[in-house]
């Protein structure tokens, strides 16, 4: 496995990898979420490369980037493992020298949910994942559903900029109580831990009067709030039941339909989310 910080080595050293090539773009302290993309990547692809990079236009003022969790030697070590070929670790001066002046901004689907939470948010995702693209230049590039609206909002960009890659959208993984696997997960106290499984909870409440014949969308919503608000650690942030493309909040529900929520526990903001669709299992 080859690590690498500079674009001019990574750009070097793509030449020299088997194609098809997978790339699973990272922000670092890894879990079994990412491992379960780099695994998806090697299954596709012969050449891996993997990028960890905390990308601090993503992080908004009141979003503690120094606080953001990072191990890099125990991340090596786990991409080691998976097989990874190709690690890539810039600076940030390196992907925003002096002068960065180039944005690349998708509107409409970034305008709700985490767009509307975290202003800013979407614009410093999509220009670095625009410019890891462009630095990597891989076949498929896989994401997790866990960022449903990330994932919504990348698929648009790569779409209207005609960018030729694919992108893969690969399952949550989650703890066994349900929680989806986050890396903010370890800001947690063990009674905010506990509590956590409230999102899980909620989805899985959402899941079971959709499958009870239950198509109104704000019964859905207050119903899974009310769940929510009875946890006195947890606030909610917001609740939605949209349209999985578009994100458009929907009154009545027609399949299929993204249910996501951010809820704060104690000081940490939580998202997960689960697609409701007629045929699918009964479990998120
Ligand atoms: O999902 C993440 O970890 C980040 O948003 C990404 C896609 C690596 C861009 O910084």
């Amino acid at each position: 496995m080859r690590v690498v910080e500079k674009i001019d080595e990574m750009r070097r050293l793509r030449h020299t990898l088997s194609e098809p090539v997978g790339f699973v773009p990272t922000m670092g302290y890894l879990h079994e979420g990412h491992l379960s993309l780099v695994r998806g990547a090697r299954d596709e692809n012969p050449s891996v490369v993997v990028s960890i990079f905390v990308n601090p236009t993503q992080f908004g003022p009141h979003d503690d980037l120094a606080k953001y969790p990072r191990d890099i030697e125990r991340d090596l070590a786990l991409l080691q493992k998976e097989k990874t070929d190709l690690v890539f670790m810039p600076s940030a001066a390196e992907i925003y020298p002096p002068h960065f002046d180039s944005w690349v901004e998708v509107n409409g689907v970034t305008e709700r949910l985490e767009g509307a939470s975290r202003p800013g948010h979407f614009k410093g995702v999509t220009t670095v994942v625009a410019k890891l693209f462009n630095i990597v230049r891989p076949t498929r590039a896989y994401f997790g559903q866990k960022d449903a609206q990330q994932a919504a909002v990348i698929r648009k960009m790569v779409s209207d900029l005609n960018m030729d890659l694919k992108i893969v959208i690969l399952p949550t993984v989650r703890e066994p109580d349900g929680l989806a696997m986050s890396s903010r997960n370890t800001y947690l106290n063990p009674e905010e831990r506990r509590t956590a499984v409230v999102l899980h909870r909620a989805l899985t409440l959402a899941q079971q009067l959709f499958s009870q014949g239950e198509r109104d969308g704000e019964v859905i919503r207050q119903q899974m709030i009310s769940l929510i608000e009875k946890e006195p650690l947890a606030n909610t942030e917001y609740v939605s039941v949209a349209d999985a493309e578009t994100l458009a909040e929907l009154g009545r529900i027609n399949s299929p339909a993204l249910v996501s929520l951010a809820v704060k526990i104690g000081k940490t903001r939580l998202i997960d989310n689960y697609v409701l669709c007629k045929d699918k299992k009964p479990t998120p």
